[in-house]
This record gives structure tokens, sequence and C-alpha cells, in this order.
């Protein structure tokens, strides 16, 4: 996939098609070192804080890739066309623990540019992150009930900021373009 590097000032994303309807793949880890794993997400947010470009995730603590997100510094955000939706479904119903799911989805993992965790050739999008901070959701903070509804096991996510240090992209991703 052609990707190019993208100016945070000249990025182009509709972030609640992105994360509610085309989702992304999150892989957190060491490519180099061969510890990482990929799941998919729906959930989250970008913009800025701190004065730093960032995103925002959710993990749940029973998710494999969890232990990765921990245990490492950066994590990566892909993005693929409908083409790759049956592969972005496998990562986010199978477990790495029961397997290579990766291998399974077909896709093709790459170094990123800037951080430890790798992306997929396949992307249109890809966000290096670093970890900034992390945060555990709260129940007893809950201003709506029926947010309890997606806790039946109690299992909160873990919310992680991520500062953005590389984009690349597709062009429909900048302004450029
Ligand atoms: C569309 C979609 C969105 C998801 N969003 C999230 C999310 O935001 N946070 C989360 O913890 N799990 C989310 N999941 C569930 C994980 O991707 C799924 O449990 C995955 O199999 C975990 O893999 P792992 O055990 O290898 O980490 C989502 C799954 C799908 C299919």
């Amino acid at each position: 996939m052609k990707r190019q590097e993208i100016n945070i000032n000249e990025f182009c994303l509709k972030p609640f098609k992105q994360f509610d309807k085309d989702w992304f793949v999150l892989t957190a880890g060491d490519f180099p070192a061969s510890l990482f794993n990929a799941m998919t997400i729906s959930w989250g947010s970008i913009g800025i804080i701190w004065n730093r470009p960032m995103v925002q995730v959710v993990v749940r603590p029973t998710r494999y890739t969890y232990q990765f997100i921990e245990k490492h510094d950066t994590f990566t955000l892909c993005s693929f066309s409908e083409e790759q939706h049956d592969a972005m479904s496998l990562i986010g119903s199978k477990s790495g623990r029961d397997g290579d799911k990766i291998l399974e989805s077909g896709l093709t993992l790459i170094p990123s540019k800037e951080v430890a965790a790798p992306g997929f050739d396949e992307a249109e999008l890809i966000i290096e992150c670093r970890k900034i901070y992390w945060g555990d959701i709260d129940p007893q903070h809950f201003l709506e009930t029926d947010i309890h509804q997606n806790y039946a096991l109690k299992d909160y996510h873990r919310f992680y900021f991520g500062e953005i240090l590389h984009l690349e992209g597709a062009d429909r991703f900048s302004t450029r373009s």
C-alpha cells in the first residue's frame, strides 16, 4: 500500500466513522524482539493533551495485548480498507494467546519508522505512538447507570494516551492532496 508521511497539521480524519465503523488494529510491543500482539479496537479518541498530539485507546485487562501495551513503551494504530475487513474481524475475535492470528489474517507486518511496535503493509493509515499516560476506568465515576452494561465481568478498561510520533497514510488522509 502506498503511504506518505503526513504532517500533523495537515492530517484529515473522520474520527467518529474511523473508530466506530472502520476500526483500527492496535499493535503493541517490540517488533525486533518478536514480542508484540495485535487486537482490533473501535473505542478511543484523538486530539491534543499537554500540547501534544495524542490518541487515547482503551484495553480490557483480559486481552492478551494488554500484557504488551503494559510492558512496552509504544503502540501503533492501523486503518485498513474494506478489503481487509475479514482480517480485522479475525484479529478482533481470536486471541494471540491461542495461536498466530496475525499469520492467519494474511496481513503483513512491517517495522515502524519511529517506534518499536510494528505496523502492517496493507494499512491505509499508520499512527505511531508512545505511551505517555495510563489510567483505569473507575465504575464509581459512571454518571450514567447504563454504562455498567458494558462490564458484566467487571473487566474495566485501562486507558492509555499515546503521543503521536509519526503519521503516514494514503492521500485522502492529508489536506495536501
Ligand atoms: C470491532 C471491534 C472493536 C473492538 N474494540 C475493542 C476495544 O476498544 N477495546 C478492547 O479492549 N477490546 C476491543 N475489542 C475486542 C478485542 O479486539 C478482542 O477481544 C481480541 O480478540 C483481543 O485479542 P488478544 O487477546 O489477542 O489481545 C474489539 C473487537 C472488535 C471486533
